[in-house]
């Protein structure tokens, strides 16, 4: 039996909310933190969507749901992980927010072999626990999205993550979480980014071209590659703001032109159009 019990999310978005309802659907004590009262009534919102959801395909007994619901608390006080026995950090994918959220945690999780983990898509672990004065403990536990759904979590130690962690970490995903494990070293976009998002860049790339239509070129990987959606509705999936900033960490590394954000999406960003999350990307979405 996983010794973690006592679990903290950092940051309630799109990944935030899909880890701590997992972890609440597994019977874990979660205590999730935000950066103000609106961020967290829109993480609890979501994440009570989200098992209504469950509910309604069959997935979940009203009653789990309801007791999962009840074992996440919300919060804007970091201190309240002072307990905790492993942190997820889920904030947005920007170095100088997660090494400040990687501090804090240093100061304030009491337990000494509490593992932090982030679920960072790009940013290199080792600068995450270099902020720390336990950089043993640091790892990344990178998700899918959306977290109830997909099976996969991308387990990457850094150079300095201490093989205790590793397998502490690894058990607890697979046991408590049910998810399968893959390791990948510390790089950027580790195995299923560096993979993916040239692709997306790709069909970006299509698409201001006028190299072909955005139906199309979604329909051709459908039809053509059984890929249960496009690239282009993936993007929007994923959030043009946050594929932009995988991409940039993914050029900043390799510095190949593959990885390098289209100047499409580094517009759309700018404009506003963050996809799925607010509505608007490459396609339009009715906002709940
Ligand atoms: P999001 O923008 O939906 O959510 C980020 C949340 O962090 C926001 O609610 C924001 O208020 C909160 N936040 C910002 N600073 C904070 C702080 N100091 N303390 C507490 N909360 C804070 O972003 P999303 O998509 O959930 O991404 C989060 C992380 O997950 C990023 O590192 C991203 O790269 C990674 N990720 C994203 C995936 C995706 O498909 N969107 C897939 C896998 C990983």
């Amino acid at each position: 039996m996983s010794d973690i019990q006592r679990v903290g999310v950092v940051g309630c978005g799109l990944m935030g909310s899909g880890i701590a309802e997992v972890c609440a659907r597994a019977g874990l004590d979660v205590v999730v933190v935000e950066l103000d009262a609106s961020a967290l009534a829109a993480g609890r919102e979501r994440i009570a969507r989200s098992l209504a959801q469950a509910v309604r395909r069959g997935k979940l007994a009203a009653k789990d749901a309801e007791a999962a619901q009840e074992r996440i608390r919300f919060t804007d006080d970091v201190t309240r992980l002072a307990d905790r026995d492993m942190v997820i950090e889920a904030v947005v994918e920007d170095e100088a927010v997660k090494t400040e959220v990687f501090r804090t945690l240093d100061k304030v999780v009491e337990r000494e072999d509490a593992i932090l983990a982030s679920n960072t898509s790009s940013i290199p672990i080792m600068k995450l626990g270099a902020v720390t004065g336990r950089p043993e403990q640091v790892l990344g536990l990178h998700f899918f999205n959306p977290v109830p759904v997909l099976g996969l979590v991308e387990l990457v130690p850094s150079l300095l993550t201490g093989a205790a962690a590793v397998e502490r970490a690894e058990s607890f995903v697979r046991e408590v979480l049910g998810k399968h494990v893959i390791r990948s070293k510390d790089r950027a976009g580790f195995v299923v980014n560096a993979l993916l998002v040239p692709y997306l860049l790709s069909a970006v790339r299509m698409l201001e071209s006028g190299f072909a239509s955005l139906r199309d070129i979604d329909e051709g990987m459908v039809r053509g590659c059984a890929h249960p959606m496009g690239p282009l509705q993936l993007a929007d999936l994923i959030g043009l703001d946050t594929l932009k900033a995988i991409a940039e960490s993914l050029y900043e590394e390799f510095k190949e032109p593959l990885y390098s954000p289209p100047p499409l999406l580094l517009r759309m960003v700018d404009a506003g159009l963050l996809g799925r999350k607010n509505g608007r990307g490459f396609y339009t979405y009715a906002t709940s």
